[in-house]
């Protein structure tokens, strides 16, 4: 455990959502994935989203950025000092230029392109540049150029990665690769960033690094962070608040002291046969398959 324990004595105030979920419900045929949800995530805050497999948690993270859209129910984004803009029906680039950004469950980096090139290619979605500036390199492009090569850097020193900048991303190691994928999510400039359990099939020195770049794009980026995590240990340091879904419905929400002892995520944990307490590592969701995403 690190210093990161006390998350909870550090919340957000309340009263200042960036995101409010109400009463959203999403249905594949005969599979209702997410079961009348509504939650909402302060501003400023670390927010963890856990449950069993299958439980909805993937899904939420989908309508939250335009992947899916709910049959019912409503999802406003409030930017800060601007008004709230609808999420549903809207396409994922779109939503990610509202501001959120997301990683996912399975790595989705561009394996043959260098660390820093996964990153400049996120920093580079934001960028006005058209082909024919580009080609005529006109001031604009090379400031811009200059620019994004520098944010680049930044965010690669950020998350610990300078040294592995020139590398190809299938040759880091794991735990790196994680990394690199929230560097390569905050190069688009998000006010809320969406992790999907970014600790997947890490070891413990990876799980404990990702912890504090985790804190630390909490508090030194400000930006918010919805949170999907198995592991408990990590859930606890991390998240100022814990929601739990259980076959698509928000059976719990509150601050990890708190959760972890109600009765409903107990039983929603015991009452499966593989397992025993909420799970710790996940790293056999690591190869799971990539739903919907
Ligand atoms: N595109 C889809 N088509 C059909 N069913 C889907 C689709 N996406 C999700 N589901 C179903 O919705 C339910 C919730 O899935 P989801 O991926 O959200 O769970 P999860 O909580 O992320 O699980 P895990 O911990 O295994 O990642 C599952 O029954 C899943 O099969
Ligand atoms: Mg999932």
């Amino acid at each position: 455990m690190t210093g990161l324990a006390d998350a909870s004595v550090l919340a957000p105030p309340v009263g200042d959502p960036i995101v409010a979920v109400a009463h959203v419900t999403l249905r594949f045929g005969g599979v209702t994935s997410l079961a009348d949800v509504s939650l909402q995530q302060e501003r400023g805050e670390v927010l963890a989203v856990i449950g069993p497999n299958g439980a909805g948690k993937t899904s939420l993270f989908n309508c939250l950025t335009g992947v899916y859209t709910p049959q019912e129910g409503t999802i406003e984004f409030r930017p800060e000092g601007k008004s709230a803009v609808s999420v549903v029906g809207r396409r994922p680039s779109r939503v990610n230029r509202l501001g959120i950004a997301r990683t996912f469950q399975a790595s989705r980096l561009f394996n043959a392109l260098t660390a820093f090139e996964n990153v400049r290619v996120g920093v580079e979605s934001r960028l006005h540049t058209g082909p024919a500036g580009a080609m005529l390199l006109l001031p604009r492009t090379r400031r811009e150029n200059r620019r994004s090569r520098d944010r680049s850097e930044e965010l690669l020193a950020f998350v610990g990665l300078t040294d592995r900048a020139d590398e190809l991303a299938s040759a880091l190691p794991y735990g790196d690769q994680r990394k690199l994928e929230i560097a390569r999510a905050l190069a688009t400039g998000p006010e809320l960033l969406l992790l999907d359990e970014p600790a997947a099939g890490t070891n413990l020195a990876e799980k404990d690094a990702l912890q504090d770049v985790i804190h630390r794009v909490n508090t030194e980026m400000g930006v918010s962070v919805l949170l999907i995590e198995h592991d408990m240990r990590l859930v606890m340091a991390a998240a100022h608040r814990v929601a739990v879904l259980n076959f698509g419905r928000l059976i719990a929400m509150g601050t990890p002291a708190v959760v972890q002892h109600d009765e409903a995520v107990i039983e929603a944990y015991l009452g499966r046969t593989d397992a025993g307490t909420a799970p710790e590592g996940g790293a056999d969701e690591a190869a799971g398959p990539e739903e919907g995403t």
